[in-house]
């Protein structure tokens, strides 16, 4: 199996952390790897916030049920005024790069052994009310991260079969 598929695999969504805080080392790593992700001509309409504090992580559980205590959390933003947009359909592309960076984040973490959850629900405008510095951005997902304290939830292995997820025309 090759190192992706092995890392595609073996990540899981972590919902519970142990006491020990995450490194710059590896906050750094996880932010390089945001960086990198590929956005659509190359707009990268994208913006990220990092949660340390006591302040801010109490704030964010008026946003979301789903912090598992986390003592770092990351918010991906997306940036509609900086996207492209497609022209046959006027589509915005900021949330698809948003969603892109938050795969990368999501990817990096899991391949240093750290745990996270890709957090989708949550409160958007609640959110940026609390935090203005994230007004004129669309929230796309937040990731409370820390050191896995616990393994794959049920539905981890639940996948559709090829079969049922593929159809070659
Ligand atoms: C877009 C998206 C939103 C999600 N939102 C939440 C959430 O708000 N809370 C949560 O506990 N898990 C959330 N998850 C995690 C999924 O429940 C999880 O990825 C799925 O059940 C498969 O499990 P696995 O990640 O362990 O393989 C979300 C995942 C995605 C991709």
């Amino acid at each position: 199996m090759g190192n992706f598929l092995k890392l595609a695999r073996e990540r899981y969504s972590c919902r519970k952390f142990t006491d020990s805080i995450v490194s710059e080392a590896d906050l750094d790593a996880l932010l390089e790897a945001a960086r990198l992700a590929p956005s659509a001509v190359n707009k990268q309409p994208v913006h990220i916030w990092v949660l340390r504090g006591v302040e801010a992580i109490e704030k964010l559980k008026q946003v979301t049920d789903y912090t598992f205590g986390a003592k770092l959390v990351i918010v991906v933003g997306a940036k509609p005024d900086e996207a492209w947009v497609r022209k046959y359909d006027g589509k915005n592309g900021a949330e698809i790069d948003a969603a892109i960076v938050g795969t990368h984040i999501m990817l990096e973490a899991a391949s240093r052994g750290l745990g996270t959850t890709w957090v989708g629900s949550f409160n958007p405008s609640k959110l940026v009310e609390l935090f203005p510095e994230m007004a004129g951005s669309i929230p796309v997902v937040l990731f409370p991260i820390g050191h896995p304290d616990i393994g794959p939830g049920p539905r981890h292995d639940e996948r559709k079969s090829i079969d049922d997820l593929v159809t070659r025309l």
